[in-house]
């Protein structure tokens, strides 16, 4: 099984969700059965180091990040089983690469969904804002990547 968490730069968000993803899948004793990567729909970071805000808060919660910024290709499309966007201005720009193609399209699904509090909502672009934001933006992706591994491991049971 294989995820991918998707955002605009690839910097904040998106690497964030998959080492908190990792983390609990490795908690589940999962790595060896459920892996995840990111990527970013913008260009302009490639080959950078996640945001050292990002850094600090995923440090700070003892959550392991090891990425350097990509950017979504249309063969992501066929690597993996989920592509997981923040927001959904992410949504709409990995729609725009898929091109139309169904099953594709079918692989993309909104990580507040999986938030039980607030399905509602999107999470949050924390760029232009502080380290308080980083902090928000852990807690509603650990929520929501919580729920995500529940509703996925109840989907493949044989995971
Ligand atoms: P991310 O945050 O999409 O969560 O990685 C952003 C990073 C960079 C920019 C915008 C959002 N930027 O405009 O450079």
């Amino acid at each position: 099984m294989k995820v991918l968490f998707v955002c605009l730069g690839n910097i904040c968000r998106s690497p964030l969700a998959e080492g908190i993803f990792d983390h609990l899948v490795e908690q589940h004793g999962l790595s060896h059965k459920i892996q995840s990567d990111s990527a970013g729909t913008g260009a302009y970071h490639i080959g950078n180091l996640p945001d050292e805000r990002t850094r600090t808060v995923a440090a700070n919660h003892g959550v392991k990040i090891d990425h350097r910024a990509r950017q979504l290709s249309k063969n992501d499309f066929d690597e993996f089983d989920y592509i997981i966007a923040m927001d959904l201005s992410n949504k709409t720009n990995i729609r725009n690469v898929a091109r139309g193609n169904k099953a594709y399209l079918d692989k993309i699904v909104l990580m507040r969904d999986y938030d039980n509090d607030r399905p509602d909502l999107e999470v949050p672009d924390p760029y232009y804002d502080g380290i308080e934001k980083f902090e928000e933006v852990y807690k509603i992706l650990l929520k929501s990547n919580e729920g995500f591994l529940k509703w996925l491991l109840n989907k493949h049971k044989e995971l």
